[in-house]
């Protein structure tokens, strides 16, 4: 079968990204796309699969220090006291880059995202390979970003080879920050290591990017990015949803609770937010396979524990 013939070993992989090719690796966040940093024509293969702007940079995936200093010019001390508390893990730093990383991985950028990667089978591969591997998620350009080795099987029509490493434990995309000045850091992209985290290691207050006023590529701020083919609709209230289920008849609907409709499709969501992160991307794509006109699902709280959830959750949706 396409699925079982697109799940590959580490070995495998290993020779596949020594050899230029491009492969799906598990990490703790999300499947990510990786090649090789070193073999551009490797890197320029993840955008065509992709079809992602050759503008928009990558994160590359280092597994030790010596990785970290090869290709990252300088690194403040408040990102040192950062990657003590959470490497490997899922923050990502913005940094000054040595020549060593290619414009290609960079957008043209004179600044390079790294992380060290919280999965075990990954770090494994990056040491094996002997180069740090940039990877953006696995996923075709605005779409959701795959959670475990299936959806990226399904997402690349099988095209692409796998290492299967489980359901990935965080389930969205890694916090960013832009360290490139010596003193303060900027929040990017928000994502499980909070702002409150963030803070209680550096002392120091967190701004989160104004996007409007911030000119740099930062692909996950474009409008309408990880979202499902079908209408994603987010409902405040059993009112909201009565509207849409009269609107649009079919709907599959995700909520904290199973008390709806008979007739309706519906997954309940977990109500803590870091099950609701793991399962998230993976309930949408089930949602988006089902025969239904729209998806919709009910806002989680307001509270800074969701913070991220809402992120994407907002990036993926229409108003209603
Ligand atoms: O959890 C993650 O971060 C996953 C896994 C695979 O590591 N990767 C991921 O990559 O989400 P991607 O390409 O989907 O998102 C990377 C984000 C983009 O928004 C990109 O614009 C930003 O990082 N980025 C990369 N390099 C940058 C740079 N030099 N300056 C500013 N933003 C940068
Ligand atoms: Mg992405």
């Amino acid at each position: 079968m396409k699925s079982s013939a697109a799940l590959i070993t580490i070995n495998e992989a290993v020779t596949l990204l020594r050899t230029g090719h491009v492969v799906a690796i598990p990490t703790e966040t999300v499947y990510g796309l990786a090649a090789d940093i070193t073999l551009d024509e490797a890197v320029k293969m993840i955008f065509t699969l992709k079809q992602r702007p050759s503008n928009h940079p990558l994160i590359i995936h280092v597994a030790s220090s010596t990785q970290l200093h090869d290709y990252v010019k300088s690194i403040p001390h408040y990102a040192e006291l950062l990657m003590q508390a959470f490497w490997p893990g899922p923050l990502t730093f913005v940094l000054p880059k040595t020549e060593r990383v290619s414009s290609l991985v960079t957008g043209g950028q004179d600044t390079v995202a790294v992380r060290m990667p919280a999965h075990p089978v990954t770090l494994e591969l990056i040491k094996a390979v002997g180069h740090p591997l940039a990877a953006p998620s696995a996923n075709k350009f605005g779409s959701i970003s795959p959670t475990r080795a299936e959806h990226v099987v399904t997402e690349f029509d099988g095209e692409v080879k796998v290492v299967e490493g489980g359901a990935c434990h965080v389930g969205i995309e890694s916090t960013i920050i832009d360290a490139t000045d010596p003193k303060h850091y900027v929040i990017l992209r928000e994502g499980q290591i909070s702002r409150a985290q963030l803070q209680a290691v550096t002392g120091q207050h967190a701004e989160l990017l104004d996007v409007p006023n911030v000119k740099r590529a930062v692909s996950g701020n474009l409008d309408k990015h990880y979202a499902p083919q079908k209408p994603l609709f987010i409902f405040n209230n059993r009112q909201e949803l009565d509207t849409l289920i009269a609107t649009y008849s079919n709907v599959c609907v995700l909520s904290f609770s199973d008390d709806i409709k008979k007739g309706e499709i519906q997954i309940t969501m977990p109500r803590d937010s870091e099950t609701y992160a793991r399962v998230l991307y993976h309930n949408l794509r089930i949602a988006d396979q089902s025969n239904c006109n729209i998806i919709a699902l009910e806002s989680p709280p307001y509270s800074a524990d969701w913070v991220a959830i809402h992120d994407r959750l907002k990036k993926a949706s229409y108003k209603i």
